[in-house]
């Protein structure tokens, strides 16, 4: 990144049940966060077992403007002092996506700024490409690219391959269900609480993960794609034919066995990617990418392929603004920008035409 000044570009997530808030500023080698904060919506929806995407917009109106104030006061930036807005313009529920983007172009117009469009899952992808240093700094790592980064969140399930900074191609996606998606709906099918994802898992540490012979999706499909509708099905007929009686018993082993049929999908998947291309680093982001299986297998899957694994830090695996602002400071510097009047919120989008060739 060569630009003559230091950037500062303000942040704004909001394309699902957590409304996202940060200040970056964008250094020669660096991008420094000078705030950030998450709203979490997930009490509200633990009621509902799922997000309602009205009443998630609802909550983001209720409480973004405060956000913004908050978050700009202790980054103790200005209207003035801000260079751009990023917002993230899609995919997601397009009522929540709306609020953020009705906030970004509301505050665009007033302060007379520009637009920094950003698609969710390329700030995924940049939570794990920069480095997390002390002090919320976030180097960026030189000779990083080509990248292959897996993308697993309650949304997506996906392989990208990345020849250079903002360039994207999907190599392998999910037929039907997301990963984040199954763990919820297997937490749902095992009694937990939502969001199920990190229950599955803490219940699955004290599981056999031999205990159920489920299918491992996609194994000799001979292309990078993933399904999980065959193995949810399974995970639903082991509970079906059980002696109800030992269901809580056997909750820790069948969640172990679905955990382990699920990291194992994925990292074949990995690995053949890995063989098809030569690749400098792997990057693994997005909500699934909080579990420590699937963290512990990949380091495995990397190291035999003699590839840099970088994960993104815990904090930035869920949603949050803080990664929308990592890819920002990049499309920004690419001039990928826009007028607020050009800025609309987009419920589908797909990643490969956030692209900069
Ligand atoms: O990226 P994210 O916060 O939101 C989307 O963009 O979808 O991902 C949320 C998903 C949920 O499905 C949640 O259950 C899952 O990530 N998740 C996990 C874990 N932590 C969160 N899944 C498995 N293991 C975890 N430790
Ligand atoms: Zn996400």
């Amino acid at each position: 990144m060569n630009q003559k000044k230091d950037i500062t570009l303000l942040a704004i997530e909001t394309s699902c049940d957590e409304t996202g808030v940060a200040v970056v500023r964008q250094e020669e080698h660096a991008v420094q966060v000078l705030g950030e904060a998450v709203a979490s919506q997930i009490d509200i929806h633990k009621e509902t077992g799922g997000v309602i995407p009205e009443v998630a917009a609802r909550e983001h109106v209720r409480v973004i403007r405060p956000l913004i104030e908050k978050i700009m006061q202790e980054s103790q930036v200005t209207g003035e002092d801000i260079d751009a807005i990023a917002v993230t313009v899609g995919p997601g529920l397009m009522p929540a996506l709306s609020v953020g983007v009705q906030a970004a172009r509301t505050l665009a117009y007033a302060w007379n700024k520009l637009i920094v469009p950003i698609h969710h899952l390329e700030g995924h992808v940049y939570s794990a490409l920069l480095q997390k240093e002390e002090n919320n700094r976030y180097t960026i790592v030189p000779d990083s690219f080509p990248a292959l980064a897996l993308i697993v969140s309650g949304g997506h399930t996906m392989l990208v391959h990345m020849p250079a900074h903002l360039q994207y191609r999907i190599i392998g996606t999910t037929r039907d269900d997301a990963v984040g998606e199954v763990f919820d709906k297997v937490a749902r099918m095992l009694q937990l609480p939502y969001p199920g994802g990190p229950h599955v898992s803490r219940i699955a540490e004290e599981g056999d993960m031999t205990a159920y012979r489920l299918p491992r999706p996609m194994l000799d499909s001979h292309d990078l794609d993933f399904s999980y509708s065959g193995l949810k099905t399974a995970v639903l007929y082991a509970i079906r034919d059980m002696d109800p009686t030992t269901f809580e018993a056997q909750k820790p082993h069948l969640a172990a066995s679905f955990e382990q049929a699920v990291v194992e999908s994925l990292t074949a998947k990995v690995a053949m990617a890995l063989t098809q291309n030569e690749y400098r680093t792997l990057l693994l982001a997005g909500g699934v990418a909080a579990n420590a299986r699937l963290r512990k297998e990949l380091v495995n899957t990397a190291s035999d392929h003699n590839v840099e694994l970088r994960i993104a830090p815990i904090t930035l695996c869920g949603d949050n603004a803080t990664m929308i602002g990592l890819a920002a400071a990049f499309a920004y510097n690419a001039q990928r920008i826009q007028d607020w009047n050009k800025t609309d919120a987009m419920a589908r989008t797909s990643l490969e035409s956030f692209s900069v060739i």
